[in-house]
């Protein structure tokens, strides 16, 4: 089972990139041949500035990395690095109907949003379908605002395959009911463009001060809190132990504890939860010279990999 996924160094990485997709990619690593690329491509239809992006490239793969990400069972690379990529996202352009990218949703957020409406915004989808099926992917671990991505890429290959034949592997995408989204700090999910993150390798008080700015409702100290749909709650389940978990939640009903006791409760979970991979983040950042390696290599895998895909589509296609 070959399992793909990617994400986007258009800024700094996140508890919801986090559990939404890295955290079960790494897990899924044991499962079968996995690909994790950073899409560089893609962020340049918001990050204007070569010097950020490649400084972004560098610490989503630190991250990555320090998260557990193992090289040795991976390919790692950057999307940039497999030319394929660019031919296919041309091929399923044109076969792309434009009322199927229209009703892409992530694409009317940013521009809502103020980003500038480019035509690489607009096929963002196209390019994100050929990222999955260069590689004959089978599983795709995405956070839920990822599901309509996944059934324009399934679209497009099935799409594909009527026209020129069984050419395509039809992907599967995979997303967790518990981290499919991570809300942020103001309870919508957590997302750079909203402003409401969490970091996930901040500075201590940094930390500390995000977290005691989470929102929260005006419930005097001795009243119960409302346990269903709490942020806080829903932030802690994802790093304190099952136990911890029914504390919270059982004080919560009881009432008689302030919500700065409990965001206090969350911040320390969190810098436990993450200690390790703080401190292995450390150690990598000695010797980037061998996080590149890691990349060249994975981009050596990857390209053998495309250029067999693609040379199936070139010969369907007639190129
Ligand atoms: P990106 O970079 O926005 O996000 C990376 C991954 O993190 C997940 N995620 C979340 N999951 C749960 N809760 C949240 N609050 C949250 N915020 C982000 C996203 O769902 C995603 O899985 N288009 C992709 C990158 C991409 C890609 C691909 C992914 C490009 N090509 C091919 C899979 C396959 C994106 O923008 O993700």
């Amino acid at each position: 089972m070959r399992i793909l996924s990617g994400i986007q160094p258009s800024g700094i990485l996140h508890l919801g990139n986090y559990f939404g997709m890295m955290k079960p990619s790494i897990a899924l690593q044991e499962k079968g041949e996995a690909f994790y690329f950073i899409a560089d491509l893609h962020a340049m239809t918001t990050v204007r500035d070569g010097d950020k992006l490649r400084g972004f490239v560098r610490e989503l793969a630190l991250d990555f990395l320090a998260c557990g990400l193992d090289p040795s069972r991976t390919a790692f690379f950057r999307q940039s690095d497999v030319p394929a990529v660019n031919q296919l996202s041309w091929v399923l352009s044109t076969v792309a109907p434009m009322g199927l990218l229209e009703r892409c949703h992530s694409y009317k957020d940013k521009i809502a949003k103020g980003v500038a409406p480019s035509h690489g915004l607009f096929s963002y989808p196209v390019l994100m379908a050929a990222d999955i099926l260069v590689y004959d992917s089978d599983l795709v671990p995405v956070g839920k605002d990822q599901k309509q991505h996944l059934e324009v890429t399934r679209d497009l290959a099935i799409k594909f395959n009527e026209i020129y034949g069984e050419v395509l592997k039809v992907p599967e995408p995979q997303i967790s009911e518990t981290t499919a989204t991570v809300p942020g700090l103001d309870g919508a999910k957590m997302s750079k463009s909203y402003n409401n993150t969490i970091e996930l390798f901040p500075e201590e008080k940094a930390l500390r001060k995000k977290i005691m700015g989470i929102k929260t409702d005006s419930t005097p100290v001795e009243e119960p809190k409302i346990v269903e749909g709490s942020t806080l709650l829903t932030l802690y389940r994802l790093v304190a132990g099952a136990e911890e978990v029914v504390a919270m939640e059982d004080s919560f009903r009881a009432g008689g504890t302030g919500y700065g006791e409990y965001k206090k409760r969350l911040f320390e979970a969190v810098m436990d939860y993450f200690a390790p991979m703080r401190e292995r983040r450390a150690a990598l950042q000695a010797d980037t010279g061998a996080v590149d390696e890691i990349l060249v290599a994975g981009a050596k895998k990857a390209n053998a990999v495309a250029e067999e895909v693609m040379g199936r589509v070139r010969k369907a296609v007639g190129l």
